[in-house]
């Protein structure tokens, strides 16, 4: 798809590559929504808010949360008619989960989050008629190909499930002409990684933006990164 002029909204936008992403569109020229759990404290956002001349808006949302998806997608509808493109980019992955100190509680929070969150904001979206095209925020750590170093049982398992929900998802809206595909960022910079990664938020988002334009091929129900290559299961 070309970006060119199209609605976007960003989930987590107030910091790490959901932050990269709103400033990278915003400097192309599309219209952004994006949210923030605490708006009031997304000191980042609320400076692009101000130079955008009404480009952006940023609105609150808590993803783990079913009501306050429900009335973010209620106060989106009543600021655009349509989406373009829905990157659900919020996540969240604790501390530690390795298997003696995995709790149950370790798991609920990443899955309400990483996997639950993603679909109620897509279903969200698609009962307000607002959907244009959605993304998953996917992450290699889902992948069970991939997975070589074992532990990070609660992070991996909900990317794993986010991995399905998308799948479905990519089937569900095919008639619809929606898009839904997983991408996975590569290995960055960010609070999530505290400060470690190969590449910064820059080179992710200009990686990811590319893989979303890709015209040769069709990218619907596939799981890429962000220098556009396929990712393993
Ligand atoms: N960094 C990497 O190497 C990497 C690799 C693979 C995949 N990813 C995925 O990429 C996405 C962005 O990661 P990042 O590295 O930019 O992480 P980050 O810097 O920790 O940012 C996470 C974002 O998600 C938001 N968030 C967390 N819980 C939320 C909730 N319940 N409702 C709404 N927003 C919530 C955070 O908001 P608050 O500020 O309010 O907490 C923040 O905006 C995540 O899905 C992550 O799993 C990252």
């Amino acid at each position: 798809m070309k970006l060119e002029g199209k609605t976007v909204v960003i989930t987590g936008g107030n910091r790490g590559i959901g932050l990269q992403l709103v400033r990278q569109l915003l400097s192309r020229g599309n219209t952004v929504f994006a949210t923030a759990r605490q708006p009031s404290k997304a000191d980042e956002l609320q400076k692009l808010v101000d130079g955008s001349s009404g480009q952006l808006t940023v609105l609150q949302l808590d993803v783990a949360s079913p009501e306050s998806v429900e009335k973010w997608a209620a106060a989106l509808k009543a600021r655009t008619p349509h989406v373009d493109l829905l990157v659900n980019n919020s996540g969240v992955r604790d501390e530690w989960s390795g298997l003696e100190e995995v709790t149950a509680a370790d798991m609920l929070h990443c899955f309400q989050t990483n996997a639950i969150g993603p679909l109620l904001v897509t279903q969200q979206l698609h009962k307000q008629r607002l959907l244009g095209s959605g993304s998953g925020g996917g992450s290699l750590m889902g992948s069970i190909d991939d997975n070589g170093s074992g532990s990070d049982y609660a992070y991996r398992a909900s990317k794993a499930a986010l991995n399905i929900v998308n799948k479905s998802l990519s089937i569900d809206l095919a008639g619809e002409g929606i898009t839904c595909v997983l991408l996975h960022p590569g290995y960055v910079v960010t609070d999530m990684t505290g400060g470690r990664g190969l590449i910064d938020t820059k080179t992710c988002v200009a990686g990811l933006l590319k893989v979303l334009e890709k015209e040769e091929e069709a990218i619907n129900g596939r799981w890429f990164d962000y220098k556009g290559q396929e990712v393993p299961w």
